[in-house]
């Protein structure tokens, strides 16, 4: 089974671009086949990697529901939505990435979604690790991953405003049915000494904080550039930030 690594936060905080950093660490890992998924439908997880995005689960959906009857003969449904999934995978040396794209629009795709789901679930167990970035939403985490989550960041900013949506996740965790083994907070931007009101937020919503990312401009640089974050050096402070914590939760 792939361990599952998952971001979950209040938009904007930076859940794409950790998720960018933690497959730079472990594709430098090279501790096994890595598969990144980006679930949310805002998608922008590929162009952080320097990848261009020609297919996602969503396209496939709408594509087969306009027209169920377009099967290729010699097809089954299942046979050929699998084979649409497998053609969307975006094939690199160091991972793959899959993305979820739009969720389901007006009518019943229960029986396209379940196969799309079973289709995924079976891919990923070919992966050493799955790598999801979320939308600020929970529901895709939920049903994308069969509720199992091996590490899951809740990602803030430094803003009480950033922790109190990680209190409101963390809360909302238990009733979708997700199994978290590990459940930590991701500071991101924050300073090396976090503020006694912060650290007092912290302390009430009772998790651990994995470790801090500070603000780092060469990221921004990277950003605004539309270079892959996957080529910041390693001497970059949010790439080294990444290592450390990491190193902690998931040692390779
Ligand atoms: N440590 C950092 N240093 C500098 N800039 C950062 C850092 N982390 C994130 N950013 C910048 O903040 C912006 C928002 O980050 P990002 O897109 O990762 O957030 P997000 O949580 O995924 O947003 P959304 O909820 O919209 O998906 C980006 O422009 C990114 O480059
Ligand atoms: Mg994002």
């Amino acid at each position: 089974m792939s361990k599952v690594i998952a971001f979950a936060g209040k938009g904007g905080v930076g859940k794409t671009t950790v998720a960018a950093l933690v497959l730079r660490h472990l594709t430098g890992k090279k501790n096994g086949p890595i598969l990144a998924v980006d679930a949310d439908p805002n998608s922008n997880l590929g162009e952080t990697l320097g990848l261009e995005v020609t297919s996602t689960i969503g396209d496939i959906r709408e594509t087969y529901m306009k027209d169920p009857q377009g099967i290729p003969s010699g097809m089954d449904k299942v046979n050929y939505l699998e084979l649409l999934v497998e053609q969307a995978l975006i094939e690199k040396p160091a991972f793959d990435l899959l993305v979820m794209g739009r969720q389901e629009g007006q009518g019943c795709y229960c029986m396209v979604n379940n196969i799309l789901n079973n289709f995924t679930e079976k891919l990923s167990a070919h992966y050493a690790y799955m790598v999801v970035d979320n939308e600020a939403g929970m529901e895709h985490l939920s049903r994308r991953t069969s509720g199992k989550v091996d590490m899951l960041f809740l990602v803030t900013d430094y803003s009480l405003r950033g922790l109190r949506a990680v209190r409101r996740i963390n809360s909302m965790l238990e009733s979708l049915k997700l199994d978290v083994k590990n459940l930590a907070i991701l500071v991101t931007r924050g300073p090396e000494d976090l503020s006694e009101p912060f650290l007092k937020e912290v302390a009430e919503i009772n998790l651990p904080i994995a470790g801090v990312i500070p603000n780092d401009p060469e990221l921004l640089d990277f950003d605004m550039e539309k270079k892959s974050l996957l080529e910041l050096p390693d001497n970059s402070l949010s790439v080294q930030a990444v290592a450390k914590i990491m190193n902690e939760y998931l040692p390779t």
